[in-house]
């Protein structure tokens, strides 16, 4: 009879506990741990694997936690608060930044001298800042690729972040940021010139000049104040009836009699800005004339300085290729074109008023015309008072004096020359009366 296999029961109990997965593992062992190339891997691998799926949970749930707690805001370049905001950031105290960039405000007067305004604002790169007791983490990039095609500077935005309960906060910040910006031009005029195709503002906004401080002849001033007046509050009845909601005023006559200044103090007074635009400028085409007259920033006057510059050129490119200033038609077409919801002032000066055409006359383009000319008695007696208060007598004295140059005329940009130099001293303003009739010899 053959031998029944026997297990030796009691053996297997001993080595092992007694089951049978204990066998299994026993052989594990062998085969595993007890062999140092495997263990040596296997435990690698595990870790590996285990750090692998940590490391992504911990990423998903903190992209997860992210996601649901914390917001982000993006402000573009393009958008206005964008600056608004870096000029906030760079003054506001509760801050960590180690990237600053500098802007520059250049300034350079009429009189030749300079000034230079360096403000330090955050630069690319991260910052932190506590606002009203929560943190942001502010983000400024720039796009290395992308340039905007309007002026050619590279693409940025600034990213915000912060808990998603603190959302609140951004529009407060913003709304702190614009605030901040307006304040600073409160009573200021901004002077807007053109920077290529766009309108940028030219140095800091100026203090508004007081129109009692342009001299005009009598009732000039009056005059074209209560018109503009009532252009201003007429959109109702334009909008009616369809017609475009522009008017354009022609200030012509000698240099240095006021025209310029006048606009300036009258957008002071209407508390608008100033968008200057000088026809004779060389790099100036019709292109640009029109884009940017499309463009003009809102509650601004737009300024035409010299138009008659438009009549003298036919041709846009000569022989040699250069482009110079604004053709007659570049300016016509760009006069009729504006189509702004918003009123549309146009304010447009020459010296030259016999150069203009008369299609340039035609109402929607030139609405209202008036001659600025030299001084007349009265604007030379106005003036003198308005240097040397209460000085009734010298001022007599003065215009006697001035008379017997017998001269044909004279600008009040010279007399105020004149009064300037002699700033607290009427009586040696009498005196060199005369350097009037010659102005190269000097004051002396
Ligand atoms: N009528 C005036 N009243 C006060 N200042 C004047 C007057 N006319 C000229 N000026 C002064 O002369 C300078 C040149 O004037 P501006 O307005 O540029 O003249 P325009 O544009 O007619 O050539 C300015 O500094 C201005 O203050
Ligand atoms: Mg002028």
């Amino acid at each position: 009879m053959p031998e029944t296999p026997s297990f030796d029961l009691e053996k297997i109990k001993q080595s092992s506990d007694g089951s049978v997965t204990s066998m299994a593992s026993s052989a594990f062992n062998e085969i595993v741990v007890n062999n140092p190339y495997f263990a040596a891997g296997g435990g690698l691998m595990l870790l590996g694997t285990g750090l692998a799926v940590a490391r992504s949970s911990v990423i998903k749930s903190s992209s997860f936690l992210y996601r649901q707690m914390l917001v982000d805001l993006e402000i573009p370049s393009k958008d206005k608060s964008y600056l608004w905001f870096l000029e906030w950031m760079s003054q506001y105290k509760q801050r960590s930044s180690r990237h600053l960039s500098v802007e520059t405000n250049f300034v350079q007067h009429d009189n030749g001298s300079i000034t230079t305004k360096f403000s330090l604002v955050p630069g690319p790169g991260n910052h932190l800042l506590r606002y009203k007791g929560a943190f942001m983490l502010v983000k400024r990039e720039r796009s290395g690729k992308l340039l905007d095609m309007t002026n050619g500077t590279p693409f940025e935005t600034v990213t915000l972040t912060t808990l998603y309960r603190d959302r609140n906060l951004f529009s407060e910040l913003l709304l702190e940021a614009k605030e901040m910006a307006l304040k600073a031009q409160e009573g200021k005029t901004v002077i807007f010139t053109s920077w290529g195709p766009e309108w940028r503002p030219f140095g800091q906004p100026r203090m508004k000049r007081m129109l009692g401080s342009v001299i005009l002849d009598t009732g000039v001033a009056d005059t074209i104040v209560t018109d503009v007046k009532d252009f201003l509050t007429s959109g109702d009845w334009y909008h009616k009836r369809g017609i475009p909601y522009r008017r354009g005023y022609l200030l012509y006559g000698p240099p240095g009699s006021g025209k310029t200044s006048f606009i300036q103090a009258l957008a002071g007074e209407l508390d608008y800005n100033i968008c200057i635009l000088n026809l004779s400028e060389n790099n100036l085409t019709d292109d640009r004339l029109n884009h940017l007259m499309n463009h003009i920033p809102s509650r601004s006057i737009l300024l035409l300085e010299d138009i008659d510059a438009a009549f003298n050129k036919r041709e846009q490119a000569d022989d040699k290729g250069y482009v110079s200033g604004v053709t007659f038609s570049g300016l016509l077409n760009a006069l009729d074109g504006v189509a702004s919801a918003e009123e549309c002032l146009t304010f447009m000066t020459t010296n030259h008023p016999e150069k203009l055409d008369p299609a340039l006359l035609r109402p929607g383009r030139i609405d209202f015309k008036q001659y600025v000319g030299n001084a007349t008695d009265d604007q030379i007696k106005r003036m003198f008072l308005r240097f040397y208060e209460g000085q009734d007598e010298l001022c007599e004295k003065f215009l006697e004096e001035y008379h017997k140059l017998d001269m044909e005329s004279i600008s009040t940009a010279q007399l105020q020359g004149l009064f300037v130099y002699n700033k607290r001293d009427p009586i040696s303003a009498i005196k060199s009366v005369k350097s009037l009739k010659h102005p190269d010899n000097s004051i002396m």
